[in-house]
Formats: structure tokens, sequence, C-alpha cells
């Protein structure tokens, strides 16, 4: 049978497929299949085959096969943009004078400012104009070759915000090709009408915010830190959370140890995110729980001038399945760019160039829950797939902030440029 898009002459096709079941960990993060010299054939929006060049046969190609040459070129999977805050107004460059003059993120934090000052504006903010803004960084992220992307609500830490938060990032996920995969981040820190009153905020969102997002939203996600929410009270809260079918996620051990990650992986938790003062302890007993991902933030310490960064090489080493991703956001990360946190993952972090690629694809998908459909080229998943400027995947971190994406196809459609 003709497919509907043939892709050839793939100087090096990543296909990111791996031994081993699960999140790809230890030395299964690097050694995922890449094909020299390949084609990769889809039918509709679906991967249909793919092999060595030597082996493409003519039945594949009929008068209604859309033929691209990739020149020699990289070609591997969409990437999966696994933790960002996509939906909010405004922007927090004043905040960036203030960072450069040494105040620290917790302390503008306390000072009203950071992630409140977000809020203000963003509870301000008509739903035409957040949708809007979550469009246009859509279109953003889609020229980085990001074909999924995970959008978290916290902006609104009110009930008709956080909503409409969440609808923000669906309906932006209908109107455009990359698929969006909602979170609800309510529990992103204490709102100034809760302010001292950490508990009773976190059960007003149990009892009068969670039930209305029932089949709206996937994860449920909490910001546990200090000047955030207490471990026990995130515990308390991912617990009713679990019970109410919801997936979990925790933001831990960004700027403290404090014990989040290993509590959120013991209650099953799809990923502990931000890692960066884990212990080594507490990464034996996220490993122990073999499906829980770190997700890993590089751009993260390096925009908040933090010198520790999250142990990549330590965490691959006790069998923690790593993912990395931007966290997206206009406090502590206002970067889009996936290819820059691979190389600062590299550089900071001891990942490998083969070990930042498993953890933007495939590993990014189970961080989300979707490595059934995306992450990696199979038979059977989504053709979300990229043509890149590069002959060798070894130059990717190297090309240091450069967008190396050619051309992007989500579900068999080649995007416009
Ligand atoms: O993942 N750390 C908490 N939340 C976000 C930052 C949000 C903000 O500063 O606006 C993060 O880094
Ligand atoms: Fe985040």
């Amino acid at each position: 049978m003709p497919c509907t898009l043939l892709i050839q002459n793939c100087g090096q096709l990543l296909t990111m497929r791996s031994a081993g079941s699960g999140p790809l960990r230890g030395s299964f993060l690097q050694d995922w299949e890449l094909v020299g010299d390949a084609y990769l054939a889809c039918t509709d929006d679906k991967i249909e085959a793919y092999g060595p060049m030597s082996s493409l046969s003519v039945s594949l190609i009929g008068p209604e096969t859309q033929v691209l040459d990739a020149g020699g070129g990289v070609v591997m999977p969409g990437l999966v943009e696994c933790h960002t805050h996509l939906v909010f107004a405004g922007n927090r460059a004043h905040e960036f004078q203030r960072k450069l003059r040494g105040e620290s993120y917790l302390d503008i934090l306390a000072s009203g400012g950071g992630i409140l000052s977000t809020v203000r504006a963003t509870r301000a903010a008509s739903e035409e104009e957040l949708l809007a803004g979550a469009l246009h960084q859509l279109e953003g992220f889609r020229r980085y070759g990001v074909t999924t992307l995970e959008a978290k609500s916290g902006y609104g830490l009110d009930r008709d915000t956080e909503l409409r938060l969440v609808r923000v990032a669906r309906e932006a996920g209908r109107q455009q090709a990359v698929r969006v995969v909602p979170t609800f981040l309510g529990a992103h820190v204490v709102p100034p009408e809760y302010k001292g009153r950490p508990a009773d905020y976190l059960d007003f969102l149990v009892d009068e915010v969670l039930p209305e997002l029932r089949g709206e939203a996937e994860f449920v996600d909490i910001f546990s830190e200090e000047g955030a929410f207490s471990v026990a009270d995130s515990r308390h809260y991912l617990q009713r959370a679990k019970e109410l079918g919801f997936q979990l996620k925790i933001h831990a051990e960004q700027l403290h140890d404090l014990g989040g990650s290993a509590m959120a992986a013991e209650l099953g938790a799809v990923s502990v995110d931000h890692c960066d003062y884990l212990s080594a302890a507490d990464a034996a007993r996220v490993a122990a729980q073999a499906r829980t991902v770190a997700v890993l933030l590089p751009l993260v310490p390096l925009f908040l001038r933090q010198q520790q960064y999250a142990s990549g090489r330590q965490l691959i080493k006790q069998g923690v399945p790593v993912a990395l991703s931007t966290d997206f956001n206009p406090g502590s990360c206002p970067s889009k760019n996936l290819w820059l946190a691979q190389s600062v993952a590299c550089l900071n972090m001891g990942f490998t160039p083969r070990e930042a690629l498993a953890a933007v694809t495939i590993n990014a998908a189970w961080a989300i829950n979707r490595q059934h459909d995306c992450g990696s080229l199979e038979p059977g998943k989504r053709a979300d797939v990229l043509v890149l400027n590069v002959r060798s995947y070894e130059e990717l971190p190297y090309w240091l902030g450069e967008n190396p994406v050619r051309q992007v196809i989500i579900g068999g459609q080649v995007q416009p440029e």
C-alpha cells in the first residue's frame, strides 16, 4: 500500500526505540536505535514503516504520496515539552532587573512579586487575551520542533481564573497543531485571600475546583517549597487528588531539599520536577518507583543565577528515569528553547548528547503519560517528526542556542514554516 508521506535520505534516523520496558533509565538512555541512510513512511496521521533506504519498497510510493527529501539530515521524533506554564498575562522583565541587583527568587515572591505579580496580571486579563497569548507561545514552540506540550494552570489561584486557564490551554490545543496536555497547578502558591492558611486553600481546591476538572485536566501538580506548600500539606493534597482520579506531579527540591520528590514518587506520581536539591538518598526512593520520571529543568538555575543544578549524571547512575524540559514561564524560564536546555544539561548536569535526546522525546512522553502515542518513531504512533539541518545528532547540543529545525510534521501534516 502506498503511504501518504515518505521522508527519504535521512542521514541519521533517530527512532528512540530501545530494549527494555518503561521509561528509559541507566544505559538504556544511551542505547536507542539510530538507522543510517534511512527512510520513514507515514500513512495519514500515523507512522507506517521505516528502514534503510536500500530496503525501500516501491510499493510504498504511489501517485498520492508526498515525498520529502531530508538531504542527509537528522530525522527524529517531534520534541515533547513535558513541563510548561503556558497560559499567563504580562511578563516579569522588571523583576529581571531586581534579580540582577541581587534579590533572590523567594525574596521577590515574599515581597508580593514573582508568581503573585503574574497572578495579578492574569486575573485582570480576558479569556481572549489569554488565548491569544497561548497561541502565540505555541507558535514559537512549534518552530522549535515541539509537537506535544504540557501546559499548567497556576496563575489564577481562584476558582474561576484557574478553570479559565485550563479551558484556554485546551482551546489553544484545538486551534493549532501542537497537542496540548493540561495540568492543574492551582496549588502554585497561597493566594492573598488565603494568606497564612495554606491548608484551607488546599481544602478549597479539593472541594470546589478539582471536581470541576474531571475530564478537563489529567494531572494535578503542587509547588512544594519554602514560601509555597509544605511537604505535609502537599502529601495530603496529592493523596486527595489521587482519590479523585487524577494523576500526580510535583514541583519539588527546586530551592531546598525538603523531601517532596520522594514523597510524591511514593504516591505514584508520573513525574517529580526540578530536583536540583534532590539528595542521593531520596533519588534512590524515586528510582525504586520505576515509573516516576524526574523532569530536570536546566534553564531554571541558569536564569535564577543558582549554582546548584540537578545532578543528572548521579540520577542516571542511580537508575532514575530522567526527562528534560524548559519549564517555560514568565518568572524562572522565559525561554522556549528545548535545544538550549539540552546543551545546558550536557554542560551543567552531566548528560551525554544521546541521553539528552531521550530526555526530550520518549522519556518526556512518559512524564505526561503519552508514551503510547509519541516520543519515538514506531509504526502505529503519531507521525510527529522533525527534519533537522544537521547531519549528526552530536551537533545538536553543540550549536549553542541555535534552532536546528528545518521542517516540522505533526500528525502526518507538514507544517508551514
Ligand atoms: O516551575 N517554581 C514554581 N513555579 C514555576 C515558576 C513560576 C513563576 O515564577 O512564575 C517554576 O519554576
Ligand atoms: Fe514549573
